[in-house]
């Protein structure tokens, strides 16, 4: 056996090239991490414009341009509802989620708070007003961010309510881990498009809208369940019940409301 089959020869032969390999990923991985970070930006302002009914497919590369002259990100305090945007320099890169590790940007949600089932939530968070067009800034309605328990997973989305504050524009999901054809359906387009127009909330502020087995076809409040994931659709109907509830961005509809 030559000296080049030996023992020590092949040990070294792995290490170095488990090292070269691990150097490889590793930089990859470091050279990517700014390219995906800009790619999850700019999969959320997709989101924002899909929930807005601003974005068909066709317009999937006018996105930032799009998105630059309709929406305004605006940073709300949740518990009092009042507009803190001033304090931030670029408000469309506040991201709550990450701040959340640390105690003072999260409330703790008792058993009987959560009903999206997420244990915490931020002190503040982002919405978005869809303004009338380019120059009229006028508001054509609000979308906010949503999240709360599936079956599997949390779900992430955006719910974009119109002017009045009554019904939905659309809703859209960027993020879940459900089954596909199952609870995954909560992106197929005939379940968004039953968000079209539904009845959210009544002429109090309250939140009626139902995702039901049983829906009544003239009642604008119910959407159908998806079959076969009543799990889901039941997760679905209580995070829109928590984000636009007191706990979530009640305080905010309130003075919306009030402003009026
Ligand atoms: C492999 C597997 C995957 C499932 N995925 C989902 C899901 O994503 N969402 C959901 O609500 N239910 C899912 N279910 C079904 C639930 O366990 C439950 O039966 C269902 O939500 C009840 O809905 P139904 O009353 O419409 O039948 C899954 C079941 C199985 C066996």
């Amino acid at each position: 056996m030559s000296n080049k089959d030996g023992l020590v020869n092949t040990i070294i032969t792995a290490v170095v090239l488990c090292l070269v390999c691990s150097t490889i990923v590793s930089i990859t991985s470091i050279g990517l991490r700014e390219r995906q970070a800009q790619n999850k930006a700019l999969d959320k302002k997709k989101n924002v414009l899909m929930a807005a009914g601003l974005l068909d497919a066709a317009g999937a590369q006018k996105i930032s341009e799009i998105f630059s002259e309709r929406i305004e990100t605006r940073i709300i305090d949740l518990a009092t509802g009042e507009d803190v945007t001033s304090e931030y320099e670029n408000p469309d890169e506040f991201d709550p989620e990450p701040l959340m590790m640390e105690r003072e940007h999260r409330i703790d949600l008792s058993n009987d708070r959560d009903l999206a089932q997420i244990r915490q939530r931020e002190v503040r968070a982002p919405m978005y007003v869809i303004k009338t067009s380019e120059s009229d800034r006028t508001p054509a309605g609000y979308v906010f961010p949503v999240r709360g328990k599936g079956l599997w997973s949390t779900l992430r989305g955006f719910l974009a309510i119109d002017a009045e504050l009554k019904n939905s524009i659309g809703i859209t999901f960027y993020q879940h881990a459900e089954t596909p054809g199952l609870g995954g359906e909560i992106e197929a387009d005939y379940f968004r498009d039953a968000w079209k127009g539904a009845k959210i909330f009544d002429d109090k502020g309250s939140v009626v809208l139902k995702i039901t087995k049983a829906r009544v076809e003239e009642n604008k409040n119910e959407i159908d369940s998806l079959s076969g994931a009543t799990i889901t659709s039941v997760g679905v109907e209580r995070l829109v019940r928590f984000w636009m509830g007191a706990d979530g961005f009640g305080p905010k509809l309130q003075n919306l409301r009030d402003s009026k």
